[in-house]
């Protein structure tokens, strides 16, 4: 099938189980793909928009109520639809960033976070990951004081990933954010591996902020995203336009400048909301999901020579693995050197590893059925047979 010239249909994720790690949390339900073909026009979210005019007021569909929801389901104050979490990232940190104030990061940020804080001129100061690749509560305390000892003041923000994207490794958002406050340091939650994965209470943790990815997470369209705030914070980052036209004298009502008036509209928004249901319940079944990733590790690991890199035992499906003393051996004499794991793999029905990738690798297991583990497992076991390489058991 074609949609449009030369634009093939994409249907990776329908001939294939797909474990690419950045992939697997957003796939699109069916409900959200209904929504995708219902509300493809631009503006088709805005035929019962009335008074007081933001989208975020709309009651038809009813998109008053999901922000309620999603406020109330992350245990937060206020909430907003972004495009992408990065677009969350950047609003927060144009509030409360000027030029050469000092933002925490870590060691493990995403490149987003650094671009959001870039553009509001502040600058990098990264806690460093252990030698776990963890991020701790006291190495965040140690960089404040070398930040203090630097600037003569503390960080005015910090981000931190609660699962990181480099090895998907789980931090104690809670004790760091402890940390932050003694500090008066506001604490961005990057929810972008959890927030629709798996359960997140942001009060819990003691976050002021906290961000998901719609597309990585929420099984919803690109780009999308939520940005959820304390009471407290709400204020600040969700302030409304105060701006006067000096020849019309116009204001703008209740439009908020760091959401540019009106948030996601039309596919991403209405998408997100169809899968939503969908999303809050499988959060209460990761231990399903981890359960399916063991089936994998396991088999993985059975391979000799394959390492993980992650800590372990994992606390989330998306690992880097290491196969250099494995599947790499293979690729220094196979015919199709390094792509000969991704064209087994898919003759197997599996796609999502990076081609040629043998050495340092990442995948995610996330949504797969326990037949599907079952498959991914024995599918990689005999590559490894196939190929020669020793398997334990
Ligand atoms: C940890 C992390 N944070 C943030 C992002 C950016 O998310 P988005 O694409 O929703 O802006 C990503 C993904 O690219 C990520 O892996």
């Amino acid at each position: 099938m074609r949609c449009g010239q030369g634009i093939e249909a994409r249907q990776v994720d329908e001939l294939f189980i797909n474990i690419d790690p950045i992939q697997a949390g957003g796939r699109l339900t069916a409900d959200a793909m209904k929504a995708v073909v219902a509300y493809g026009d631009g503006y088709s979210v805005c035929d019962n928009c009335r008074k007081p005019n933001r989208l975020d007021y709309i009651a038809k569909p009813p998109i008053a109520e999901f922000h309620k929801d999603v406020a109330k389901w992350l245990n937060m104050d206020a909430v907003r639809t972004v495009p992408g979490a990065r677009r969350g990232f950047q609003a927060v940190a144009h509030t409360y960033v000027n030029k050469g104030d000092p933002v925490l990061l870590t060691s493990l940020s995403h490149y987003t976070e650094f671009l959001a804080v870039e553009e509001s001129g502040g600058v990098a100061r990264e806690i460093p990951a252990n030698d776990q690749k963890l991020v701790t509560p006291d190495a965040t305390a140690e960089k404040i004081e070398a930040v203090k000892r630097e600037f003569g003041r503390a960080p005015v923000l910090a981000f931190i990933d609660h699962v990181d994207y480099q090895y998907g490794n789980m931090h104690d958002v809670a004790g760091i954010a402890k940390v932050c406050r003694q500090y008066d340091v506001p604490i961005v939650y990057n929810g972008a591996y959890t927030v629709g994965i798996l359960p997140v209470d942001g009060k819990a943790m003691g976050v002021d902020f906290v961000v998901g990815s719609g597309h990585k997470s929420m099984a919803a369209p690109a780009p999308s995203g939520v940005l959820a705030a304390t009471a407290e914070r709400e204020k600040e980052v969700f302030r409304t336009t105060a701006i006067i036209g000096d020849v019309t004298n116009r204001k703008f009502g209740i439009k908020e400048p760091e959401m540019m008036g009106c948030t996601l509209m039309g596919v991403t928004l209405v998408g997100m909301m169809a899968s939503f249901p969908h999303v809050k319940e499988r959060t209460k079944h990761f231990d399903k999901e981890l359960a399916n990733h063991k089936i994998v590790m396991d088999a993985l690991l059975s391979i000799e020579g394959t390492k993980c890199l992650s800590e372990f035992p994992r606390k989330h499906t998306m690992t880097r693995i290491d196969t250099i003393a494995s599947f790499d051996k293979v690729a220094e004499s196979h015919k199709k050197r390094g792509y000969y794991l991704q064209s087994a793999l898919e003759e197997k029905g599996i796609t999502g590893v990076i081609p040629g990738a043998t050495k340092v690798w990442k995948f995610n297991t996330y949504g797969t059925t326990r037949k599907q583990a079952e498959h991914l497992g024995r599918a990689f076991v005999e590559i490894a047979r196939e190929n020669g390489l020793a398997v334990k058991g």
